[in-house]
């Protein structure tokens, strides 16, 4: 399975379930209107904070990889009666039908382009489908391993007579590849039984020196790469940080 495809099936069913995050939309809120519209959010999967920003009045659609996704994504719309735009497309093909002053990824699914040739054809791709004055925020992370206890051990959650459990099983890994892939277990248990699916999970990492170095290939400026936590500059050793970039 390609990595694009990982949140498919039951994994996007526990995905929505399990999630420990929600997203706040005020930082993606601000952006757009700091940067304009319209405005397009990168891996928008099940509409989290997109439909937030649509319901604010802002003119941004979404794209994800997952047909899955998209179909939620296009249901949650019309539930909340908002005409959003979604399309299925992979971000390291993104060829969308206009440009956009203002493109995000709402949380680290950069990260989840397995290696630097798929991260490049991204950043290329998002370059072209800016205007010319056009700003990308691309918030990153560097993962370390799973803590050892953690393998094995299954977060689940019931609704309604519906089960779901996510297992991590094992992990490699790589500093040099950058490259962190966990293979995990995703169960659906109902009164007709459980359904399985089996996944690896990879987290491609960037360094702040990586990723200036992939933006200047791609023809994109860094106008600020800011560490998570201080909102300083980040450095070497910075696990969160969001870049800013423009073309
Ligand atoms: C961590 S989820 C975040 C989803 C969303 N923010 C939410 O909480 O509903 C990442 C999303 O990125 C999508 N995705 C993964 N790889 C992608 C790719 N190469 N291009 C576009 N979307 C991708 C997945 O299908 C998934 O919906």
């Amino acid at each position: 399975m390609e990595p694009a495809d990982f949140y498919s099936g039951i994994v996007v069913d526990a995905y929505a379930k399990l999630k420990s995050e929600t997203f706040d939309p005020e930082p993606y809120l601000e952006f757009v209107k700091a940067h304009g519209q319209p405005g397009l959010e990168i891996g928008c999967g099940d509409g989290e904070p997109l439909l937030d920003l649509c319901a604010a009045g802002l003119d941004v659609d979404g794209v994800d990889s997952s047909g899955d996704m998209v179909e939620r994504c296009r249901a949650n719309a019309a539930a909340r009666g908002l005409p959003t735009q979604v399309f299925q497309q992979r971000m390291e093909d993104l060829s969308p039908d206009r440009r956009y002053a203002s493109i995000y990824l709402a949380g680290p699914t950069f990260n989840l382009l397995a290696d630097d040739e798929t991260a490049l054809r991204a950043l290329v791709a998002i370059r072209a489908a800016l205007t010319d004055d056009g700003t990308a925020l691309i918030p990153l992370w560097a993962p370390g391993p799973t803590p050892a206890a953690e393998l094995g051990v299954s977060r689940s959650t019931d609704d309604a007579g519906v089960e779901l459990r996510y297992t991590p099983v094992s992990e490699t890994y790589d500093r040099s590849l950058r490259t962190r892939i966990t293979t995990a277990r995703y169960e659906r248990t109902d009164a007709g039984g459980t359904e399985v699916a089996d996944r690896e999970w990879i987290i491609h990492w960037h360094t702040p020196a990586s990723f200036r170095a992939l933006c200047a290939e791609a023809g994109l400026q860094v106008v600020a790469l800011l560490d998570e936590h201080t909102q300083e500059s980040a450095t070497d050793d910075a696990t969160s940080f969001v870049a800013t970039v423009r073309r």
